[in-house]
């Protein structure tokens, strides 16, 4: 016998299920936990471990594919918690319709990569970093998350909040740079994006703070590579940022593939176990990453995926993405009692539990509506927050003699070099590829010529490819030069030149890049270099002897209009790098946040036996919260509320910035501080705090911070984060290298 709920037909016996888990006339109110508690009930062994299982989609893969067996049968069978890279209303309701049909009708969810947009194409994390708006990079998140869930999307394997101070590894364009504080606040911001009013809504997906933990670390920046360092550092440094993802309600987490500490992260019970679900309480559940259950065979850790799928069901991993060892040993570890069932409950539980928040239960098919998906497929509303995040993100480096902003009445410009017409790589990595990308996506050379006055002439030359060595184009490039009156050369990476499996030893513009720009420079005419990367580059000449550098990183699907309007004025650049630049590789890793040593350099040229280079300074070429802007900030000194202050008071820290130049625009001020002496050595700066002004021209506003005695704390060596009495520094500043400085006391 059967009977519908909501246009589903169940067995009679599931009356018994529904009268569980819904509220009906006949069931008193159930909390979440108690609807989980009864599903639970009612599920069988390899139900849950079903619940545990999650594969990728045939549509599109993020990782290495396993070709075997049937994915629908074995989700009508009950045997597939969760499908990744499934996208559309379509396909989504698909695959749920057949989860309908397994007894327990349990629904999926769908889990994907929206990393920075999913239809509209944000600038890449990193990028989003430099904009220091926390407001910006959450509204960004959030039409990520609208965008992605009227697709059918339920769950966004993001934020990434790995602190990286290693660009040579490829993923560093996928977080928020090497500061801890400030890459907090961004987890924090991103996490609220992408949950939005709560899960439940049907424009909220569920965020994934990723990847757990230190997976930036990587010894010699190669991507996969082992992580050993003091639990000191992991507590101070790496995890900071997934503990406030976790406080701001991150509905789950993804364990990374590194090895920490000798123990693979998705075996490691004193990340999931003790840190995350006892110390931080945490209440979501953790997916592993692509493989990286079964993976733990080739660290040496466990003989097989027997071992394996034991040692991340017992260390805390909920659910095993793609590797197979679950839904192929775990039943059988629960009957051999080397997995206790409580483990697998609370696994199951974590699950069902979310997919209850969700509102799967009740709708299955609720993230499933045409309209929807259809409304938000090209909303204009989203177009315009692109653009305004993309022109937040773009840095000045160099602006010797004013050169930009350019007039819109230039007579001629000519625009050299293999990213003027780019349209895909303008997206970087983790983005998609929609069939009207070409139309939609605007180049550099779509910027400009849009934005300039009729009476310019535009002039193309490519010069040269990304990465091939011929130097045929370059005459052309020259000629379109001379014929100019100045000159935009693009230059960078190509948008998979930095990314997941994308570690590169050498971080220059590749091919013969350099070479096509030193060609141009030597006709004499003035030359703005715009930069196009994922990740921090090493371009000493340019730096030298280019006058105007712009760092466009990957902007999206606004690109060229926002590049287009930082060089013709009508936005005044304001970003600061989240994200130290080398000088050359050999300088890795370089952070603004290191500790004094015992000899520390006095200056670039101090080699009196210090520690430093013989063959290069020790700065680096841009400093971590560096920008330039087309008008000038000066800062007054530091004015303090007293010289010292006790533990449960305040001090407060005011400094006067004024715009001294010819345009308004927007500063990030930037408050550091440093603790003398420790009982354990403290960095020479730590980033606590900054604000964004926007001033008018001959305008000054006073910022003001409070500096309390819990900004001073630290993990000591016996991993208490305590604070200490003593002298400190504060430091206020447009950059990490260029600040005003006072003294304070914090006494008993
Ligand atoms: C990848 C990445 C991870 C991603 C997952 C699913 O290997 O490491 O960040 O979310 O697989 O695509």
């Amino acid at each position: 016998m059967l009977y519908e709920i909501n246009g589903s037909s169940f067995p009679v016996y599931s009356l018994l299920y529904f009268n569980h888990i819904f509220s009906g006339s006949f069931a008193q109110k159930k909390t979440t936990d108690q609807k989980v508690d009864s599903v639970l009930k009612l599920m069988t062994l390899d139900e849950k471990i079903g619940q545990m299982n999650q594969y990728n989609g045939d549509w599109a893969a993020t990782g290495p594919i396993t070709k075997d067996g049937d994915k629908q049968t074995q989700i009508k069978n009950g045997m597939v918690g969760s499908m990744l890279n499934v996208t559309g209303v379509d396909h989504t309701r698909t695959l749920q319709q057949i989860a309908m049909q397994s007894r327990m009708k349990i629904p999926l969810l769908f889990g994907q990569d929206v990393i920075h947009g999913y239809r509209t194409i944000f600038p890449l994390p990193l990028a989003e970093a430099a904009s220091w708006d926390l407001k910006a990079m959450e509204q960004s998140a959030r039409i990520a998350a609208v965008e992605a869930s009227a697709a059918g999307v339920h769950w966004t394997f993001a934020p990434m909040v790995d602190i990286a101070r290693d660009p040579r590894w490829g993923r560093v364009m996928e977080g928020a740079g090497e500061d801890t504080y400030l890459g907090s606040l961004i987890a924090a911001a991103r996490v609220k994006g992408f949950q939005g009013r709560g899960l439940g809504n049907t424009d909220a997906v569920m965020a994934c703070a990723k990847h757990f933990a230190a997976y930036g670390a990587a010894v010699a920046g190669r991507d996969y590579n082992s992580v050993d360092m003091s639990l000191r550092q992991l507590l101070e440094t790496y995890l900071p940022p997934f503990k406030a993802a976790a406080d701001a309600g991150a509905a789950t987490f993804m364990n990374s593939f590194n090895d920490l500490n000798g123990i693979p992260a998705t075996g490691n019970a004193y990340l999931q176990r003790e840190i995350l679900k006892r110390k931080w309480n945490f209440k979501g559940f953790v997916v592993s990453d692509w493989g990286s259950v079964g993976e733990m065979i080739n660290h040496g850790f466990v003989k097989d995926n027997y071992e394996a799928a034991m040692a991340a069901a017992n260390a805390g991993s909920d659910m095993d993405m793609e590797s197979r060892s679950y839904i192929q040993n775990l039943a059988t570890l629960v009957k051999e009692g080397k997995v206790k069932i409580s483990v697998v409950d609370d696994a199951v539980k974590r699950i069902l539990k979310k997919k209850f928040e969700m509102g799967l239960f009740a709708e299955p098919y609720k993230f499933c509506n045409e309209a929807r998906e259809k409304e938000q497929w090209n909303n204009p509303a989203h177009i315009v927050a692109a653009r305004d995040i993309a022109r937040k993100s773009i840095v000045l480096l160099k602006n010797e003699k004013q050169l930009l902003p350019l007039s819109k009445q230039t007579k001629t410009i000519a625009l050299i070099g293999p990213f003027v017409k780019a349209k895909a790589d303008n997206l970087g990595f983790w983005s998609y590829d929609w069939p009207d990308d070409t139309a939609r996506i605007v180049s550099v050379w779509d910027g400009i010529k849009t934005k300039i006055g009729t009476s310019t002439k535009l002039l193309y030359a490519k010069g040269c490819d990304i990465k091939d060595t011929s130097r045929s184009g370059f005459a052309e490039a020259v000629e379109a030069a001379m014929q100019s009156d100045v000159v935009i050369i693009t230059a960078g990476e190509a948008r998979d030149m930095t990314g997941e499996a994308k570690s590169k030893s050498i971080i220059r513009l590749p091919g013969v890049q350099e070479d096509l720009i030193k060609a141009v420079a030597a006709t004499g005419k003035p030359v703005v270099v715009l930069i196009s990367a994922g990740r921090p580059l090493v371009f000493n000449w340019i730096a030298n002897n280019v006058p105007a550098i712009v760092y466009t990183w990957w902007l999206g699907t606004q690109a060229g209009n926002a590049i287009a309007d930082v060089l013709f004025g009508d936005y005044n650049p304001s970003a600061k790098l989240p994200i130290s630049f080398p000088r050359t590789e050999g300088q890795i890793p370089i952070y603004y946040n290191h500790y004094n040593t015992g000899r520390p350099a006095h200056n670039d040229s101090d080699l009196n036996y210090v520690s430093a280079y013989i063959d290069l300074p020790n700065s680096p070429q841009y400093a971590f919260g560096y920008g330039l802007s087309y008008t000038s900030f000066l800062y007054s000194d530091i004015e303090l509320s007293k010289k010292s202050f006790k533990s449960g008071e305040k001090l407060t820290v005011k400094c006067t910035v004024a715009n001294a130049g010819n345009y308004e625009g927007e500063e990030t001020v930037q408050l550091y501080i440093r603790d003398l002496f420790g009982s354990v050595v403290r960095p020479v700066k730590e980033l606590k705090g900054f604000q964004k002004l926007f001033l008018k021209k001959g305008e000054s506003k006073t910022v003001e911070f409070i500096i309390t005695a819990d900004d001073l704390r630290f993990y000591n060596d016996k991993l208490q984060y305590i604070y200490e009495p003593g002298d400190f520094k504060v430091f206020v500043g447009g950059s990490s290298d260029n600040v005003k400085e006072a003294d304070f006391r914090l006494i008993k």
